[in-house]
């Protein structure tokens, strides 16, 4: 879309606009009716396993966005290649496979199947889940072992973009975004869900099954404009790494946020569940936007707000 064409850990794309990860879960004709404003999808997160998920309830509204603990639910990689590729390679836009695991080599395994795949054009990998090797503290967490999870996985993905995910549950995410840079990432994604919690008062229990979830929607949106900003000024900037910035992203002012502190492309995720049609409505008004400023291009406003 004119204005709009982006390039990020050396992916064309067409418009700044990508679907989260898990958000839209395998339902392709959602996620088909988003092209061509989406530019790119991103898969549920994939492990070498099946995995059932947690128990229900799951999924809780909160007054500012969704609390979620679905726990990886999903086929394990062998289903994933040989049914869901097939299908999301029928929407026709480029495919970003996010990958999650308990040790390093599920990791690594995982993005070595999917390094053989062409339909796949670059992989994300998903460090917000625990490490069982190093005792169940997030990869995320720990700027060593990041580094040498992304370094690792990089070896096996030469030909392909590699994206770290990374978990605003940090008490300095500019020292994880730095060692995910130092491990060999191509761009970072910022930010996945906010650890919270909600309590039902009438039954006296947690809301959801697994006690705590992860809080996503309007309500984080400040804390992922925080998070691109910190990332992209302490290293992304320096070191040409392109950011997908998300976070409750539900129009165009706050993805143009997102732009302005940093990112590259912005990620849209629960705002799906209210407007299906958010994509087409943000593209649109982006570009409305870039005609008001008299602005070419949105590659002009990256990071423009920071310096
Ligand atoms: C129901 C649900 C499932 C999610 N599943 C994943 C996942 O499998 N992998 C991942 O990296 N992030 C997952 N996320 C996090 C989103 O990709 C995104 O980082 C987060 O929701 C913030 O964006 P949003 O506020 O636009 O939803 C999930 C979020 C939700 C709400």
């Amino acid at each position: 879309m004119e204005g709009l064409n982006v390039t990020l850990g050396g992916l064309r794309l067409g418009t700044p606009l990508l679907s989260a990860s898990g958000v839209y879960s395998l339902d392709y004709e959602q996620l088909a009716s988003c092209a061509p404003y989406m530019s790119a999808a991103v898969t549920k997160s994939v492990t070498l396993h099946p995995r059932p998920g947690n128990p229900e309830p799951r999924i809780h509204e909160t007054r500012a966005g969704m609390l979620n603990a679905i726990g990886l639910q999903n086929p394990g990689i062998a289903a994933f290649v040989a049914e869901e590729i097939p299908k999301l390679r029928a929407l026709e836009v480029p495919l970003i496979a996010s990958v999650a695991g308990s040790e390093v080599d599920e990791y690594v395994q995982c993005a070595e199947i999917l390094n053989a795949r062409e339909e796949i054009h670059a992989i994300e990998l998903n460090v917000s889940c625990p490490n069982v090797e190093k005792g169940g503290i997030e990869f995320g967490c720990d700027p060593g072992v990041l580094e040498e999870l992304v370094a690792r996985a990089k070896k096996v993905v030469p030909g392909k973009t590699l994206i770290v995910k990374l978990t605003p549950n940090v008490t300095d995410i500019a020292a994880t975004a730095q060692a995910a840079v130092n491990g060999g990432a191509n761009a970072l994604c910022i930010i996945n869900t906010l650890r919270g919690m909600a309590i039902d008062i009438e039954k006296q229990k947690p809301a959801l099954a697994n006690k705590i979830g992860g809080l996503s929607g309007i309500g984080i949106h400040p804390v992922a404009v925080y998070a691109v900003y910190k990332c992209y000024t302490a290293c992304c900037k320096k070191h040409n790494v392109g950011i997908i910035g998300l976070g409750g992203v539900t129009n165009a002012g706050e993805a143009l946020e997102l732009i302005l502190a940093g990112a590259t492309c912005v990620g849209i995720g629960t705002a799906m569940f209210r407007e299906p049609n958010v994509f087409e409505d943000v593209a649109k008004e982006i570009q409305a936007y870039l005609k008001r400023k008299g602005i070419a291009s949105v590659n002009e406003l990256i990071g423009k707000a920071v310096g």
